[in-house]
């Protein structure tokens, strides 16, 4: 078990040590909030309340502050996100041409809703306005790979190649 320099605090897993890295850095700055909680979700894939917390005693920032800013940028999330963001596109172009059966279909696959994550932190489902990627309605992305002219029968054979 380690310690931290600045607080002589106990902290014993390799992310506290990267978050007291990250307090350090910061503290006394104006204007720390919203990079520290950029920096915690890196650290820790989501923000957890307990994280907060300290955020908000370190910064000296009220409790109240930190969550409102944290629930107002929709960049930040309170719970633990899939490995895998799938994101579906609900554009027009994309809903016209049935985008909406698409959706439900990995809901039912998945076994989540919108914005849900997979019990094996797998995938995380959410949807989206256009993507930019028209030509290829419907479509979604995943992580950073678009897929076009979906059917409902391709979706499980695309989810497969994805761990
Ligand atoms: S409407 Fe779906 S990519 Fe534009």
């Amino acid at each position: 078990m380690a310690g931290c320099a600045c607080t002589g605090e106990k902290v014993d897993s390799p992310q506290d040590l990267q978050l007291m890295d990250l307090l350090g850095h910061y503290r006394g700055y104006d204007g720390s909030l919203i990079p520290v909680l950029q920096g915690v979700q890196e650290i820790y894939g989501y923000l957890p309340a307990e994280v907060l917390e300290k955020v908000s005693q370190e910064l000296k920032i009220p409790f109240s502050k930190v969550f409102g800013v944290v629930t107002f940028y929709a960049q930040f999330h309170l719970k633990p996100r899939g490995r895998n963001i799938i994101r579906v596109c609900l554009g027009t172009a994309c809903h016209v041409l049935g985008n909406a059966k698409v959706f439900d279909r990995l809901k039912d696959i998945l076994g989540v809703d919108n914005g849900g994550t997979t019990d094996d932190l797998r995938f995380t489902l959410e949807s989206v306005a256009c993507i930019g990627a028209c030509g290829l309605a419907p479509c979604i992305m995943i992580n950073d790979d678009t897929h076009g002219r979906l059917t409902v029968d391709g979706l499980e054979d695309i989810l497969a190649q994805y761990a």
